[in-house]
């Protein structure tokens, strides 16, 4: 494929009829023989056709983790050797990433700038973070009451566990997603988004080049509502572990009661981020910026409710709009682009259906608003939108919108602004503007949500744990915290007697 105004590193990945799912070590075509096809939101075109999965192809996906996890090499590697493949993964990424760069924004439109930027580095750096784990899993010895007992905990893998993850960091949520879980010893069947299976396929041939054994990692691309479903249910399954909407996080909840397995949930938020009249107001303005249209406002932290205190909301919300005015629009491939369309045509309904309802409810787009025309008409754009004369109880002050569309609302003082921030069934992330080091600590105490950033937004570290309170979700990823996720205290009790 030829791409204009950039060097084109993609190799034969693409070229290939339709693209395969990797099970048991092999690369194979899905049970009932049926493909689909993957869009190029940038101009709506197809890129590739893909096999898709469904609960036959789970099955023998199952069947494949299973056998890799009870028997084989997998579970004799030492874990130095299991930190081993997962640095050699992490070089290998960093020697396609170029391709992986353009593949992801091919996929998923995201600006070419941010894919090599972040999506790529930030995946390696996840494996590498993750291999260095692998050899300090350690037991504890415990001091029991009991005479003559010598008494220890072992820590070891969950067993199989199933992945399922969303369309908007394709590649990261891959990385978030099996670097733990490897580095615990478990083995994987993930299932990518059925808009963005490209690059975790992609990923898979690295791993196979990388040495993990056969099963150790399958990847099942297919919808939700099938090879999703059929992966959250299966008996046969230790663990899921999903990123995506809470609605369907409720439904993978339902699915684990077969078989009682673990389930850890990164689900929706409606971030509060506030800024008090004493920050700096031109850095606060970009961080606005940066915490609401970043990803073209797909991100599950996005930082959709900007509170801002009345004394500078003018200033604050006019230099927003400015700023979201001069956003180039682009092509996700095109490297002068800063903000690329939405993921899918559903996406982009849904998107512009929230603008509607903010209208019709009485608010007023400062900026924004509208799908741009011109050669962008055929991509799945819209414009940066900057909501005004909202208040806390409308439709797009409430719900997750996932697009670039952020709602501004006043505020008096700090005691009313921390309860109208934790008013919401979410709780995912909070931003706080101010150069006051008291205020700032008693916001980040005062908040309800998982993450809080003080001078900052959307910050992310292997190393940083991550993860909702309330209906935001279950469990913490990242840093030491996600060991827990995947694995399972054994306690042994000797008789020294
Ligand atoms: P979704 O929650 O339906 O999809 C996420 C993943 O779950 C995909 O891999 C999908 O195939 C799978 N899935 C869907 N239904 C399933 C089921 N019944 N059983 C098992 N797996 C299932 O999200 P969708 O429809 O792509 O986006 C809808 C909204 O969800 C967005 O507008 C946004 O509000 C939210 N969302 C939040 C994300 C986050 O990072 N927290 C990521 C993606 C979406
Ligand atoms: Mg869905």
């Amino acid at each position: 494929m030829a791409i204009s105004g950039i060097q084109n590193a993609l190799g034969t990945f693409l070229q290939q009829q339709s693209i395969k799912m990797l099970i048991g070590g092999q690369w194979v075509e899905s049970a009932s023989g049926k493909t689909f096809e993957t869009i190029n939101p940038s101009t709506g075109e197809v890129l590739a056709k893909v096999v898709e999965g469904d609960s036959e192809d789970i099955n023998r996906a199952v069947i494949a983790a299973r056998k890799a996890f009870e028997s084989g090499s997998w579970p004799k590697l030492t874990p130095s050797q299991r930190g081993r493949l997962l640095l050699k993964l992490a070089d290998l990424i960093e020697q396609n990433a170029e391709e992986l760069a353009q593949l992801e924004t091919l996929d998923n439109g995201k600006p070419i700038r941010y894919s090599r930027a972040g999506d790529v580095p930030l995946t390696a750096d996840h494996f590498r973070y993750f291999a260095g784990w692998a050899t300090k899993l350690e037991g504890e010895t415990i001091p029991v009451s009991i005479p003559n007992m010598f008494t220890y905990t072992l820590r070891e893998p969950v067993g199989v566990v199933g992945q399922i993850i969303p369309w908007n960091f394709p590649l990261q949520m891959a990385a978030w997603k099996l670097a733990p879980a490897l580095a615990c010893g478990n083995t994987v069947i993930l299932k990518p988004a059925e808009q963005t299976p490209l690059t975790a396929l992609r990923l898979g041939e690295l791993i196979c080049e990388a040495g993990f054994p056969e099963g150790v990692v399958n990847i099942v691309p297919g919808f939700g509502e099938t090879a999703g479903a059929a992966l959250a249910a299966h008996p046969n399954v230790d663990k899921i572990a999903f990123t995506g909407s809470t609605e369907v996080g409720k439904k993978i909840l339902q699915a684990s009661i077969g078989n009682l397995k673990k389930v850890t949930l990164e689900l929706g938020g409606k971030s509060p981020n506030i800024i008090f009249p004493d920050a700096d107001l031109k850095f606060a303005v970009r961080g606005a910026l940066n915490a609401i249209f970043f990803n073209q406002g797909q991100v599950c932290t996005v930082g959709s409710r900007l509170f801002v205190q009345k004394s500078v909301y003018d200033q604050v919300v006019g230099g927003l709009t400015d700023a979201a005015r001069k956003m180039k629009l682009g092509q996700g491939i095109d490297p002068g682009t800063e903000l690329g369309p939405v993921v899918s045509q559903e996406q982009l309904e849904r998107v512009t259906g929230y603008i509607e309802i903010g209208k019709r409810e009485g608010a007023t787009p400062r900026t924004g608003g509208e799908r741009p025309g011109g050669n962008l008409a055929q991509g799945y754009f819209v414009q940066p939108t900057v909501f005004d004369g909202v208040n806390d109880d409308m439709t797009i002050a409430r719900e997750e919108i996932f697009g670039p569309v952020v709602v501004a609302l006043p505020f008096e003082d700090v005691e009313e602004v921390a309860a109208r921030a934790n008013s919401s069934i979410y709780g995912l992330a909070a931003g706080v503007w101010t150069s006051d080091v008291k205020k700032a600590h008693k916001m980040a105490a005062a908040l309800k949500a998982g993450v809080i950033w003080v001078n900052t937004y959307n910050q992310f570290d292997a190393a940083a744990p991550f993860g909702g309170y309330k209906q935001s979700g279950y469990g913490r990823e990242m840093g030491h915290a996600v060991l827990d996720a995947y694995t399972q205290t054994k306690t042994v009790w000797v008789s020294l007697r």
